[in-house]
């Protein structure tokens, strides 16, 4: 049982790279340390500590995808305080620091998907969503900044972060603050980690689902919190928990695994049920075309609405029509 084998890996060597993504790097700035690229089993140089990263350099490997570039392990720490040096920087507008902090934040919530030490991937994770909430509270455009940049992929990664920025849009639109909205990022930005356990082939087929596909899919809110209760309190709470257990719940009964039902279902729980429908039905899948957001919110108010709870949906249209201010 992977119970037992999650047990068995909580102590891992160090890798000796991490990657990175080469769009959070500022261009024509020097970067205070070695960049690598792999080429057949080797780590080979692409930037030194020093350099900057210019257009002809960019040009040369742009075959390479964003995310495979690495840095060394021991230098994780430059490269999280460069992060945060950026997005600190008066040089640099919304924009820039928007692309930076998603492209930095992307690498690591990856991680929480593919490594196998999810420990260290949920605590390098829930430095992610301080970034965010910081990034609100200083710039009044940095929902519609970030929101901006979502790909509207399917890759679960890309779409547990979209999910965590509605969240905490939402969530503050709510009320939510402090370390309440803290950990409404987080149980948002887990919220899938469950599907580390569905088969890769499901999660990324391109067309709708047997029903054996199914209910292996329909597992994975159970299997994140088998996961997340490996954790002790302090480090996943019990609304984190939530947020993973619940999202698939439905105001009416009829979600899954609990079938809860209106006020039995946790908070938290109600808005992550939200965005992440939204999220999905505004991502391109191959077999069917990506709605635009202020569609995919009329859609679920007419075709959905008594799965979710109202004022969550109310508040909804409320950052919708932000966005659009802001655009
Ligand atoms: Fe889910
Ligand atoms: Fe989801």
């Amino acid at each position: 049982m992977f119970m037992a084998d999650e047990k068995k890996q909580q102590h891992f060597p160090e890798q000796d790279y991490v990657v990175i993504r080469i769009n959070s790097l500022h261009p024509s700035e020097p970067v205070p340390f070695d960049i690598f690229i792999e080429i057949g089993d080797h780590k080979v140089h692409y930037l030194r500590s020093g350099d900057s990263l210019t257009a002809e350099k960019l040009r040369k490997f742009e075959d390479k995808a964003p995310d495979s570039f690495y840095i060394k392990t021991e230098n994780r720490e430059l490269y999280r305080n460069y992060i945060q040096d950026r997005l600190r920087s008066e040089q640099l507008n919304p924009s820039e620091k928007a692309v930076i902090l998603r492209e930095s934040s992307l690498a690591i919530v990856q991680d929480l998907f593919e490594s196998p030490d999810i420990g260290q991937a949920l605590s390098n994770s829930k430095e992610v969503i301080t970034n965010f909430i910081n990034f609100m509270d200083d710039e009044p455009s940095a929902m519609a900044e970030l929101l901006g940049l979502s790909k509207h992929d399917f890759y679960t990664f890309n779409h547990s972060l979209d999910v965590s920025i509605y969240s905490l849009g939402l969530g503050s639109v709510l009320g939510y603050t402090g370390p309440e909205l803290k950990e409404l990022g987080e149980g948002a930005l887990f919220h899938d980690i469950g599907k580390r356990h569905v088969n890769i082939d499901i999660i990324t087929k391109d067309g709708p689902l047997t029903d054996l596909e199914w209910s292996q899919m329909k597992k994975h809110p159970e299997y994140g919190l088998l996961i997340l209760n490996q954790f002790d309190d302090t480090f996943i709470s019990n609304n984190i928990r939530a947020c993973c257990f619940e999202h698939h719940e439905s105001f009416l009964g009829n979600g899954y695994p609990q079938s809860l039902a209106g006020d039995e279902i946790h908070p938290m729980a109600r808005i992550v049920a939200l965005t992440d429908t939204f999220d999905a039905l505004t991502t391109k899948r191959s077999y069917n075309e990506p709605m635009l957001p202020h569609d995919a919110l009329n859609f679920i108010k007419e075709k959905l609405r008594a799965r979710y709870d109202r004022d969550v949906l109310e508040a909804m249209y409320s950052i919708l029509f932000k966005l659009k201010a802001a655009s």
